[in-house]
């Protein structure tokens, strides 16, 4: 009986490991056997890790979106009208041409460059829709990597946006890095950044973040970017300009253009993607432009034809529903003032809570130095607080953000503000 038993079970395990032989069998013989599983997105982990709290004050400064006074996601007023409009007119929906929607990208390189920019009345830019400032990016990416007649290397800022490493790299690049940020100051190392730039080979390609950098909010001075633009200039460098942030830093879409429209007044031929997803609020509209300035309307129009074969390749036109609405609000005069100043209310709101979050860190009877909070502009704030306070911050008190001390100042609203302040303080005293 008990032979019988063991034979029973030994023919039970020998019939288990078989099946499970032929489902290893069956999984190492799969197509996708050898993709490695790749690590989660910094901002989603935090995303999630926000969710899963079921703290009732927990606060979320992971997210680079904008959020009002109460926490909310916000849709322009301006926006809605135009999308109105847009709907109202009943248009069909053919295919854009394959760089996008002509009455968008005319307003969106007078909004970039300013109507009265050489590059436009001399009809020497080449500009596409492209999708969103991610598209504008990897549509510069492209063009380089095919076009670019010197060493196909992309230098960015130490840190930068952690997606342009990899769209840069995935458009075929190398990447280089110049310094930018020195966390001793919480400020710019521009000492750093010019001895960088004038090491680099000469013709280089430079990243630059028009205004609003991101992760660090901290932005040269214009007189800054005039030595800067002399730099490049000496050096025979090549001025790659991401502006996603334009109106958003200061309140002021003329004043944030600054560093783009000098250049090109100085005589740089410059690229320059532009995002209208956070000064329109139409993040998942993905409406943007890459333009090129060139040295003649003919050479223009070589350039607008390699794009247009280049674009064809990638995902053959673009979305129209935002560019339409994009374009209605550029192109309504009405409308584009109510537009400019919805944009500096965002611009100010986020400026007020700086100042707030300063403040209340000060009333706490904080000893440190917070004034970078305030020194520094756009969305993001680099708080000098590092990974392991981060992760205090997170664990016990529920506000989350990136690991590198990075928070989103749209997060704060006036309801938070303390507990935020008062977290921090716990965390840096
Ligand atoms: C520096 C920078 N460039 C480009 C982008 C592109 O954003 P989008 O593709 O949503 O326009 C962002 C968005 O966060 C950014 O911060």
């Amino acid at each position: 009986m008990l032979s019988t038993l063991r034979v029973t079970s030994r023919q039970a395990v020998a019939r288990e490991s078989g099946m499970r032989a032929l489902l290893t069998g069956v999984r190492a013989g799969s197509t996708w056997a050898n993709v490695p599983q790749g690590p989660p997105d910094a901002i989603l982990g935090i995303t999630e890790a926000f969710k899963a709290d079921s703290f009732g004050e927990k606060i979320n400064l992971g997210v680079g979106a904008y959020r009002d006074d109460k926490g909310k996601p916000y849709v322009l007023p301006s926006v809605r009208t135009a999308e109105d409009k847009v709907v109202a007119s009943r248009l069909d929906k053919e295919y854009a041409g394959i760089t996008g929607i002509p009455s968008f990208t005319k307003k969106a390189a007078e909004l970039a460059y300013g109507a009265n920019s050489p590059a436009l009345k001399e009809d020497r830019l080449a500009i596409t829709q492209s999708v969103s400032g991610t598209g504008a990016l990897r549509i510069g990416g492209a063009f380089l990597q095919r076009f670019y007649p010197h060493a196909k290397k992309l230098y960015l800022p130490t840190p930068s946006w952690a997606n342009h490493n990899s769209v840069f790299k995935d458009s075929g690049l190398e990447i280089g890095t110049y310094r930018y940020y020195n966390k001793d100051t919480i400020g710019l190392d521009f000492d750093g950044l010019v001895a960088d730039l004038k090491a680099a080979p000469e013709n280089s390609v430079i990243l630059l973040h028009a205004c609003a950098h991101n992760p660090t909010g901290v932005d040269p001075s214009q007189e800054q970017w005039r030595k800067v633009s002399d730099v490049v200039k000496e050096k025979g460098h090549f001025a790659f300009f991401d502006m996603a942030y334009q109106g958003f830093a200061s309140g002021d879409a003329d004043k944030d253009a600054f560093a783009p429209r000098y250049f090109v007044e100085q005589g740089h031929n410059i690229a320059l993607c532009q995002s209208f997803a956070k000064n329109m609020g139409l993040y998942g509209e993905r409406v943007g432009a890459f333009s090129l300035v060139c040295a003649s309307a003919e050479e223009k129009k070589r350039v607008d034809s390699q794009l247009k074969i280049l674009i064809r390749a990638l995902y053959s036109n673009p979305p129209i529903h935002g560019a339409r609405v994009a374009s209605t609000i550029l192109n309504d005069a009405e409308l584009n003032k109510q537009w400019l100043g919805e944009v500096k209310g965002m611009a100010d709101r986020i400026i007020e809570m700086r100042a707030l979050l300063k403040k209340n860190l000060e009333d706490l009877g904080s000893k440190h130095d917070w004034s970078h909070i305030t020194n520094q502009i756009g969305m993001f704030a680099y708080t000098g607080l590092k990974p392991e306070q981060m992760d205090v911050l997170a664990k016990e008190h529920s506000v989350y953000a990136t690991k590198d001390g990075r928070i989103s100042v749209a997060g704060i609203t006036t309801a938070n503000v303390k507990r935020l302040a008062e977290s921090i303080f716990k965390v840096t005293g």
